[in-house]
């Protein structure tokens, strides 16, 4: 076999190439599902095709399942398949082929796991915060998400670029404008710029609330900004400069690059164009006033026209995003894009993706949805006295609760040393706690769950991938020798060993890094009882202890893997 995806994967391309081979498809609306075996004792894997097909078939599960299984036959990864539960059909791995795969790949960096057929170039917008405020913890997810979903794209080959579309552009800057006229503090700006802006931003706020004349002057200076008044220009210049600052401090301790932070405002030159273009098209037009681009063939989307110039020929944030994704189409080449936001936006995206659709884009679309962080009270996540927490606060406290951590296990380190090791620790368990939920839940955040040792933690695998480094490092160098399961404990480790490229696949494909967390979880745990049972520098023999370290470095090199494409540090020392 010259590719190999990994168990699960091989075992649908069997059963799919039965089925073709024989002549039968499957009913459009049916999953088929391949599974790990109910029970050890029936296989490893096993499917439910059969009882997707009897229906149509007019026969039983199990003799439309021993049909299939006798297509299959025996395979060089596989028995020869049984059929049990009434037509479930079931798959054991050959322990040959698996030692053998694993003694090719021992010494692989990315372990035998292959590329996509079909390189792709992606786009994903992710973080892309307001800027002249500060980053709340909501942008947190989009950010840690989107980063990883770029890792994982990377990984396995497609050209991934990421674009940080900073909202730079929006009707805050007239109020931001104005606050900073009336009480700006260049220092203050200087500093704490996304503070100070914020504040000013506020105090602005709450005064049109009660004043109209306020919002009037608002909008005044918006309208300067957005015609080029020379005196607004520089202020917004100023502002975005260091705003940007700030924030880099931000995605450089979350350990994030963007290719691109071109935001809202690189647009702007392209609106009038866009407008145009829509109009010739015949896809906007004006009701009361507005521009508005009608879905009238899409019962979904009937009642929500897109609005793309308001009447006092202001333009959106719709017509911002119609101009991004032509530019990335054009100038990028874009083949697939993903947006990463939170689930209110998901109006937004659907009517922008009929647009796509009605102007023929040669583009995939995506909207990656996540829920919302809770804290303990079910309630968003806050701040004691209120306000929603700011990133930053957030990132400090996760370093201090990291490096109280690390100073009590290795009170023998320096302090430099354990705060380096802290800040890994901490931001690692930050994003993880992230990752490991299914995106579109909101969950619930606690400090104690995040950072704890054991369970489906960052520093739970983190430690087991320090405690294999210091094996591999006590045993000295290794030759590549064959390795060999015969202990149960071995063959469990091999079987998740095995599972991490077609994991890796699953979780792009469907932008779910739980499916990874969960697969590095069930990897580490098998880690652990391999090791707790079958002694690796102290085996009894040399064939024994050279097929060990064999394994170990596979888990150690998939521990590692896997980390990266989180966007965690994999620390050697602990
Ligand atoms: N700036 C927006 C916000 O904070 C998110 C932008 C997402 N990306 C996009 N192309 N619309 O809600």
């Amino acid at each position: 076999m010259s590719t190999f995806l990994g168990p699960r994967s091989s075992v649908r391309m069997y059963v799919e190439s039965a089925l073709q081979e024989l002549g039968w498809s499957l009913p459009s609306h049916a999953t088929l599902l391949v599974k790990p075996c109910s029970h050890p004792r029936f296989g490893d894997f096993q499917t439910n095709a059969a009882f997707l097909l009897a229906g149509e078939l007019r026969q039983s599960p199990v003799s439309v399942a021993e049909t299939i299984a006798r297509t299959i036959g025996s395979t060089e990864l596989f028995e020869e398949p049984t059929v049990t539960g009434g037509g479930f059909i079931n798959f054991r791995l050959r322990k040959a082929w698996c030692q053998s795969w694993l003694t090719r790949i021992q010494g692989d960096p990315r372990l035998g796991i292959g590329w996509v057929e079909r390189p792709e170039t992606v786009v994903i917008d992710f973080s892309s915060p307001n800027i002249a405020k500060e980053m709340h913890v909501g942008h947190l997810r989009s950010t840690i998400l989107g980063d990883c979903l770029a890792r994982l794209r990377r990984f396995l080959g497609h050209r991934v670029i990421t674009d940080n579309h900073l909202g730079d552009w929006g009707t805050q800057f007239g109020m931001v404008i104005l606050g900073f006229k009336k009480a700006g503090d260049w220092n203050a700006l200087r500093e704490r710029p996304l503070e100070h802006l914020e504040q000013l931003y506020r105090k602005i706020y709450e005064a049109t609330r009660t004043d109209p004349a306020v919002w009037e002057e608002a909008k005044g200076e918006l309208r300067r900004l957005q015609t080029g008044d020379p005196e607004n220009v520089r202020l917004w210049e100023e502002f975005c400069r260091y705003s940007l600052q700030e924030l880099s401090r931000l995605y450089e301790r979350l350990g994030v690059v963007f290719d691109y932070q071109m935001g809202e405002s690189a647009y702007r030159h392209m609106l009038p164009e866009v407008v145009s273009l829509l109009v010739e098209k015949g896809l906007a037009r004006r009701s009361q006033g507005a521009l508005c681009v009608f879905f009238d063939e899409d019962p979904e989307l009937k009642e929500h026209p897109f609005v793309i110039q308001k009447s006092d020929g202001a333009y959106l944030y719709s017509t911002t995003d119609i101009a991004t994704l032509l530019y990335r189409v054009e100038k990028w080449q874009a083949q697939r894009i993903l947006y990463v936001t939170d689930a209110r936006q998901k109006l937004h995206f659907r009517q922008l993706f009929a647009v796509a659709r009605a102007l023929k884009l040669p583009v995939q679309l995506e909207h990656i949805t996540f829920g919302t962080i809770l804290g303990e009270d079910r309630r968003p996540l806050r701040t004691r006295e209120g306000p929603s927490l700011k990133l930053r606060e957030l990132l400090d406290e996760a370093e201090a609760r990291a490096l109280q951590l690390v100073s009590e296990k290795r009170p023998d380190l320096p302090l430099e040393k354990r705060k380096e090791i802290a800040q890994t620790v901490g931001i690692g368990a930050l994003k993880y706690a992230d990752l490991s939920q299914n995106r579109e839940l909101d969950y619930i955040f606690r400090w104690e769950k995040l950072l704890a040792l054991d369970g489906n933690t960052a520093p739970y695998l983190l430690n087991a991938y320090v405690r294999i480094c210091s094996i591999l490092a006590k045993s000295g160098t290794v030759s590549e020798s064959p390795i060999e399961l015969p202990q149960p404990e071995e063959w469990e480790l091999a079987k998740a060993l095995l599972g991490l490229g077609e994991t890796m696949r699953a979780s792009m494909e469907e932008s779910r890094p739980h499916f990874l967390c969960n697969h590095l979880y069930e990897l580490a745990r098998a880690f652990h009882r391999f090791y707790e049972s079958c002694p690796v520098l102290q085996a009894d023999t040399e064939t024994r202890r050279l097929s060990r370290l064999g394994l170990c470095r596979i888990a150690a090199q998939s521990l590692k893997i896997g980390l990266e494409c989180l966007g965690i540090k994999p620390l050697e020392e602990m």
